[in-house]
Formats: structure tokens, C-alpha cells, sequence
């Protein structure tokens, strides 16, 4: 296979001092690319099986010696993967320079492969359905979530698109870990829905099934009515009187401790 980062091609023109390969390979890759923006979003698409065409970094020596601390697992696909560009080099092809300095450009997973992961059966792990969600920070800490939790996905509707690159910096790269993909309300896959709402039906006496897709409301408002007609229960979080409502993705956390803690079985280890 040809290595993007020396093959020639159109892009940014090299400054002095600038290695001409990589940048024209990144230029060349990103506009159909997932940016991995940090080392730990490199580190944990890694470990998920993450397709990186190109990663690059102003700190060859620091990433290696973090992957020493912190990921032996990944250490030598990230010393193989790594070519060390300047500083300034490297800040000018990310939105924001990560402290770590590394950047990376991965296969986006395919929509027909997470469709069938989010339509499975049995489903073992429930998918948390964020509807119309509007925060790109939530996104991600969801999305970091349900990885955490080994659930089968995260599907968003609406117009937020939860592969953008704030939601994947949010996830710290674990959009590889669980199936995350964007679908209207009529397109979700089949399970019972639980439609978390603060007038529902008390978490504590509740099972929540491992088919059980967990819908959550807009940040703004709530639940739509649509996902209200799709609901099969509403569950509420406890919450003290004079108190509106949790967090959208502090919400989502509480669901799915629950969920483990009443039998659902994510890995600890
Ligand atoms: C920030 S809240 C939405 C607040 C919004 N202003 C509203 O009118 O509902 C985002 C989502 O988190 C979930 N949520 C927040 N607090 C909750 C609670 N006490 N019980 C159940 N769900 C809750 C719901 O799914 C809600 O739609």
C-alpha cells in the first residue's frame, strides 16, 4: 500500500522547513476523514479497531513517552504510525492545538455496518437515542459514555451531526467504540423505547431491558413529540422539588448506571 504521507499530491504548499509528504497527504485525506484530535482520541480508535491513515505530531519523543505511561498496548502501532511535523505545521492543520500535539485522520466506520450493529438481535447492551440534541459537548460525553458502558450505539436525530469534529474531541475518540450514527425518529431500530422525562415513572422501580433503547430530550426542549409517540415508557431520574431538570449527558450517565447496576453487564476490566 502507498504511504500517504510520501506520496505527492495537491495541497497546502510546504514552508521552509516543512515536510512536504505529510501535509499534502493531510490536505489530500481529510475532507472524508474522522480527525482524532489528541493523543487520546489516537490512543482509544486505536484500541477500537480504528482503520488511521496518517498521524502526525509536533512531539514525537512526549507521544511515545505518554504511550510508555499510559497505552504499551497501542505503543508500537503508534511509533510506526507518527511522523513529527514543526509545531507550527501541525497547529495549522487542526482547529485548535491539542496539548498533547498530535493529530490523526481515520476511516469514518461505515453507515451499512453500524446499521446492522444498531439492528442486531438479540441486543445485549441498549442504544441511548439523543433526540435533536444541540450541544456538541454533550454529544461527546455521551457518546464517551455509552463506550464506557458497552452499549450497542448512540443515535442522535436531528440536524447535529455526531461525527463532528467537537463531538468526536468530546468523545476522546470513542466513536470507534460503540456504533454512533444519525437517524430520524421513524428510522430507529426496533426495542422497547424508555423516553427519560422528569414526569415518568421512577428509575428505582424499574429493569431496564438490554434491548431497551434509552431516548433522551432536547437540551432546549425535552423530548419531541414524535419520540413521545414512539415511547413505550417515560422514566424519570429522582429529583428533588424547585429542581428542573439534569444535564443532558449527566442524565444519560445516571440511566445507564442504573441499567448496569440492575443486571446490564459492561466489562470492568
Ligand atoms: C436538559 S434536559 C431538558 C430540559 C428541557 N428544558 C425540558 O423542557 O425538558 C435534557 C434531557 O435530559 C433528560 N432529563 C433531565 N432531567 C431528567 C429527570 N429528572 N428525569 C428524567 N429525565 C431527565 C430528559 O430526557 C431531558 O429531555
Amino acid at each position: 500500500m502507498t504511504d500517504p504521507a510520501r506520496s505527492t499530491g495537491p495541497g497546502t504548499p510546504a514552508g521552509p522547513g516543512t515536510p512536504a509528504g505529510p501535509v499534502a497527504a493531510w490536505h489530500r485525506l481529510a475532507g472524508d476523514s474522522v480527525l482524532l484530535d489528541g493523543f487520546h482520541a489516537l490512543k482509544h480508535a486505536l484500541r477500537f479497531g480504528a482503520e488511521v491513515r496518517l498521524a502526525l505530531t509536533a512531539d514525537r519523543a512526549g507521544a511515545l513517552a505518554l504511550a510508555d505511561e499510559l497505552a504499551a498496548d497501542v505503543r508500537d502501532t503508534l511509533a510506526a504510525l507518527l511522523t513529527e511535523v514543526p509545531h507550527a505545521t501541525y497547529a495549522a492543520l487542526v482547529p485548535r492545538p491539542h496539548p498533547t500535539a498530535v493529530a490523526a485522520l481515520a476511516v469514518r466506520p461505515s453507515r451499512t455496518g453500524n446499521l446492522a450493529r444498531l439492528a442486531h438481535a438479540p441486543r445485549t447492551a441498549p442504544v441511548v437515542v439523543l433526540d435533536n440534541p444541540r450541544n456538541l459537548g454533550n454529544a461527546g460525553a455521551v457518546i464517551r459514555l455509552a463506550a464506557g458502558f458497552g452499549a450497542t450505539g448512540v443515535v442522535t436525530t436531528g440536524t447535529l451531526d455526531p461525527w463532528h469534529p467537537t463531538v468526536v474531541r468530546g468523545g476522546a475518540g470513542l466513536h470507534f467504540a460503540t456504533a454512533v450514527e444519525r437517524l430520524t425518529v421513524r428510522e430507529l431500530p426496533p426495542g422497547p423505547v424508555f423516553a427519560l422525562d422528569p414526569e415518568g415513572e421512577d428509575i428505582r422501580s424499574l429493569k431496564l431491558p438490554d434491548d431497551a433503547l434509552l431516548a433522551f430530550g432536547s437540551e432546549r426542549s425535552g423530548l419531541s413529540a414524535e419520540l413521545r409517540a414512539r415511547a413505550d415508557h417515560l422514566v424519570a431520574l429522582p429529583m428533588r422539588p424547585q429542581v428542573s431538570s439534569y444535564n443532558l449527558a449527566t442524565s444519560v450517565a445516571m440511566t445507564l448506571y442504573h441499567w448496569s447496576a440492575t443486571g446490564g453487564a459492561p466489562g470492568t476490566s
